[in-house]
């Protein structure tokens, strides 16, 4: 596998800043913090089928790939063209190869649900109508059982509701209330100060879970 390529990141960064969302991919770190629910289930009953969207170069790819077992799925669901090639190029000769798919998660039609669902979105940039589009399509993907894996930058919203005005601010706000109507399904939250900027992961669980409100 060659190694992921920051360069490559931050060219598409600077040409596609709303959907890259990052000038920097993910530090291993997170990377690891981000795979490490999907892989803590001591029950593993079956192979497992995993879901990851925006997956930039592949750093949390990698993680992912690396402990992937024969017989399990890994989706990948990427907007940006230039990352599905690099992705191709870089896990296409992993034991359990990712089936990438370059489309808007919005429109990617599997026919399946996956056990995991883990997402690098930058959701902060979009707008709060796409952003719950976004959270309903991921809990249509997910089963009753999964669990939703996602990150965000330590402070980013906050600090966007603060410092912006007019439409920036509403557009954060609703976001932010979309989010907060979420909080009972947030099962773990653990922060990764070696991030480029420091990042929280969020693990929630599907809103219809078994025995759950
Ligand atoms: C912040 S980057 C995260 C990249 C990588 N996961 C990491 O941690 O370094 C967000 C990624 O989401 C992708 N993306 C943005 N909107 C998307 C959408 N609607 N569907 C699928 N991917 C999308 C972007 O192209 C970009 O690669």
């Amino acid at each position: 596998m060659a190694p992921p390529s920051p360069l490559r990141f931050l060219r598409q960064s600077l040409q596609q800043s709303t959907t890259v969302g990052a000038v920097w991919p993910s530090s291993r770190g997170l990377a690891r913090a981000m795979v490490a629910p999907v892989f803590s289930s001591v029950h593993r009953d079956g192979p497992l089928r995993v879901l990851e969207i925006g997956a930039g170069v592949g750093p949390v790819t990698e993680e992912l790939v690396a402990r992937m077992l024969p017989g399990d799925r890994l989706d990948v669901v990427e907007l940006n063209p230039e990352f599905c090639t690099a992705l191709r190029e870089r896990f296409g000769g992993a034991t359990v190869p990712p089936n990438i798919h370059q489309v808007s998660i919005l429109d990617f039609d599997p026919g399946i649900r996956y056990h995991h669902v883990v997402s690098g979105l930058p959701l902060a940039n979009f707008p709060a109508e796409m952003v719950a589009r976004i959270y309903a399509r991921i809990f249509e993907l997910l089963t009753p059982e999964g669990t939703f894996v996602m990150f965000e930058h330590v402070m980013g919203r906050e600090l966007l509701n603060t410092f912006t005005t007019g439409e920036t601010r509403e557009r954060i706000e609703r976001i932010l209330a979309i989010e907060e109507a979420m909080q009972p399904l947030v099962v773990q939250r653990r922060t990764v100060p070696l991030n480029v900027p420091p990042a929280r992961v969020l693990v929630r669980r599907h809103p219809g879970a078994a025995g759950e409100g």
